[in-house]
């Protein structure tokens, strides 16, 4: 299981005398929480020049560096459940106003902390985050929100807010980034071990691919999708509590997915599925990370066979970490609604002291008569 940077409290500036210095306090943890990185890491904590967001996004590597206004490094020592970050006080150029503070896993001599999502080898242990803008000349605080920075297939850049918080719906789940790294290989020919979803992507050239992701959390699988296919159509759907933090993802994806169409709405599997859910036949359904809970099972599968009882053709890509025994249900119930497995593959995500944790995909589909 990879370990995420999280922010206990996010960073906040001090300043003494005209010279300012940023600290905060941050935890490494897995996606739900229970343990706490038990390895040393060496980290890179960055403060970075973000007055005029318009450049910042448009920033090469290069032109990134020079962004930086502190670069230092910290460890993170194994036993330890938070470790405070406070970077060197430095007088700052009066043009900077706002800043983030980046913390991540040093790697090599690199100062890029993005997240490589473009194989899964190359993967590091801990995914770095960013922290909202804040201002540096006065006394102030980042909001309660951290941004995580992905490089995918062919250079292109996924950014994805999360909030802070213990919530599971708000922020990202180991299975989500196995989800969009099988779903690279699958659209890039070469390491495609799923050709029936291949061939549906393929077909999207004439048509545009209907997509619906159910459970969508923070937004991250159906975005990435949205970005990698030119011209696709995903309705992310989750409960109402995602809203605020789906709309901040959606709205970079109007510009990082500018071909595609994105738009959230809210599906509870416990209640009965709007009538318009099931209007214009659905390609492909994304569920990724969901079947955690034996209890909610029933209702996710009975959404799932609404959704291919009304598009026969539709297929359903399952991403799913085993967390429990219990969730072996999940294929049985998928069973007694005629939902075969046509595609499986397992996916391999970094784990501590040099292991691996396995990813299952399931592309599932109805029964040919
Ligand atoms: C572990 S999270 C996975 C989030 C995201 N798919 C990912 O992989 O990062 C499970 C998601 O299922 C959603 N969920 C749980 N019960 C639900 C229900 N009854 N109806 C709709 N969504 C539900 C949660 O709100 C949460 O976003």
């Amino acid at each position: 299981m990879v370990y995420y940077i999280r922010f206990l409290k996010t960073p906040r500036t001090q300043i003494v005398k005209g010279f300012v210095s940023v600290s905060a306090l941050i935890s490494i943890t897995t996606d739900l929480g229970d343990a706490f990185l038990a390895e040393d890491v060496e980290l890179q904590v960055q403060l970075i020049d973000v007055s005029d967001p318009e450049t910042e996004s448009k920033l090469t590597s290069k032109s990134k560096s020079a962004a930086i206004v502190i670069d230092n490094t910290n460890k993170w020592e194994a036993g330890k459940r938070e470790l405070k970050i406070s970077t060197n006080s430095i007088k700052i150029d009066k043009k900077i106003s706002k800043v983030v503070l980046a913390v991540g896993p040093k790697i090599g001599g690199s100062t890029t902390l993005d997240t490589d999502l473009s194989d899964a080898k190359r993967v590091p242990l801990v995914i770095a985050g960013w922290s909202a803008p804040f201002a540096v000349a006065q006394h102030s605080e980042a909001e309660k929100v951290i941004e995580r920075r992905f490089v995918l297939q062919n250079d292109t850049r996924l950014r994805i807010w999360e909030e802070t918080g213990n919530n599971i719906a708000r922020h990202i789940w180991d299975a989500a980034l196995a989800a969009i790294i099988c779903l690279q290989d699958t659209n890039t020919s070469g390491k495609c071990s799923m050709p029936r979803l291949q061939s549906r992507f393929r077909a999207q050239s004439k048509e545009q691919l209907q997509v619906i992701e159910l459970g969508s959390g923070c937004g991250i699988v159906g975005i990435a999708l949205a970005q990698m296919l030119f011209r696709c159509s995903v309705t992310l759907t989750d409960l109402a509590e995602v809203n605020d933090i789906m709309e901040r993802n959606l709205q970079i994806a109007q510009s990082a997915a500018a071909e595609s169409e994105t738009r959230f709405r809210v599906l509870d599997w416990e209640e009965e599925l709007d009538a318009d859910v099931t209007e214009k036949p659905i390609d492909l359904v994304l569920v990724s990370d969901c079947t955690y809970n034996a209890d909610s099972l029933p209702a996710l599968v009975q959404v799932l066979d609404r959704l291919v009882q009304a598009s026969p053709a539709a297929v359903v890509l399952v991403s799913l970490k085993r967390r429990h025994e219990s969730e072996a249900v999940f294929f049985d119930l998928m069973r007694q609604s005629a939902l075969v497995v046509l595609e499986e593959s397992v996916h391999s995500l970094p784990a501590p002291y040099s292991e691996q944790d396995r990813i299952e995909m399931y592309l599932f589909g109805r029964q040919a008569d």
